[in-house]
């Protein structure tokens, strides 16, 4: 099979696309045949030395946490030949899903319904599942209450609004301008413009703040959460920073780390079936091309997800 590995930690030049061994299952997993697969950005951190690199033990690195696709061969799982099927498997552990073929654990994926794109679905599940533990596990969200949410248009954050909304919420989105009419149409009431508006009308208004950004700009809106509210911070590489500032201003922060859930999969894929969610999809790759989609990714300003499919000649 085809896929993209890594030989050591490094830039863009350290990813090769080449012919790897298909992987052997164990008790408990399928095989599945990749159609796509997502690209976030704990992928390019992870290949350069950051993000999950701790728990990468051997080379060559095979990147990638999430994909749809099709069982070639379920093993001794309840799965059947040629069923479709996502997920998010194995994070943070090393799950190889950057390839046209996955041993994939049965407890971690789901079946897709039929009215949801294949393709589309190789990059819904690792946001998807942050956005929903976000909102709906650290969050508790609850109908009619204010959520702003820091990185709107990004891959997390667009979903994290429109579940917000579908919740019942009143949601505020930050975003450069001219993402604002896609915020809009995400269900955002309010766009802020983070490159000029300040957040203070916000101050001590908001019951939950999804914080897709981090660093400075995560401490810069504590403010706006206000008295039993909470912050969810979702980059790891910022989030001591972030939880220290919420100490010494009395505003509660709670980090997070995405984990796989067969069952949230199965509530996102029926919401994605009755078109109550939507994955937006910035640019699709071949892939082959990954490093081209990790550079675009490295920009920090992609409009949704990213996804590369296996499905197609290099
Ligand atoms: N802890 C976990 O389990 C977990 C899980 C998933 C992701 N993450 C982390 O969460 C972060 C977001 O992930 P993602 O996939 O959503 O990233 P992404 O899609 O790459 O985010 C890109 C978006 O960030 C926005 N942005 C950049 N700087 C901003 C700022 N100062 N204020 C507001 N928006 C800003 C951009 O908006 P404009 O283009 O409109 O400027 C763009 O739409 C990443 O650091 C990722 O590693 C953590």
């Amino acid at each position: 099979m085809h896929a993209i590995s890594i030989h050591q930690f490094g830039g863009l030049e350290e990813l090769n696309y080449n012919k790897q061994s298909r992987p052997q299952l164990n008790t408990g997993e399928v095989l599945v045949k990749t159609t796509a697969v997502g690209v976030n950005p704990i992928d390019w951190k992870t290949c350069s030395g950051g993000g999950a690199s701790g728990f990468v033990t051997e080379f060559p690195f095979i990147p990638g946490w999430e994909f749809s696709g099709v069982i070639a061969d379920p093993g001794d799982t309840a799965f059947n030949v040629d069923d479709a099927v996502y997920g998010m498997i194995r994070f943070p552990q090393p799950a190889g899903c950057y390839a046209e073929y996955i041993a994939a654990p049965a407890a971690q994926i789901a079946r897709l319904p039929d009215a949801v794109d294949l393709t589309m679905a190789g990059g819904l599940a690792t946001a998807s599942l942050t956005a929903w533990q976000a909102v709906f596990v650290k969050g508790d969200l609850q109908p009619g209450q204010q959520v702003m949410v820091l990185g709107a248009a990004g891959g997390v954050g667009h979903l994290a609004v429109q579940l917000a909304k579908w919740a019942g919420a009143h949601v505020t989105g930050t975003a450069s301008l001219h993402n604002h009419e896609f915020l809009a149409e995400l269900g955002c009431e309010r766009a802020i413009d983070y490159h000029h508006q300040s957040l203070d009308e916000f101050n001590s208004s908001m019951d939950l703040i999804i914080d897709c950004v981090g660093g400075e700009t995560g401490i810069s809106a504590l403010p706006c959460v206000k008295p039993g509210g909470v912050m969810v911070t979702l980059p790891s590489v910022t989030k001591e920073q972030v939880i220290a500032a919420g100490v010494a201003q009395r505003r509660r922060v709670e980090p997070i780390l995405c984990e796989p859930s067969a069952e949230q999969l199965i509530k996102i894929g029926e919401l994605v079936a009755d078109e109550e969610l939507k994955l937006h999809i910035g640019e699709t790759f071949p892939l082959a091309k990954a490093a081209e989609a990790f550079a675009l990714s490295q920009s920090g300003h992609v409009c949704g997800k990213l996804i590369l499919t296996c499905d197609q000649p290099a």
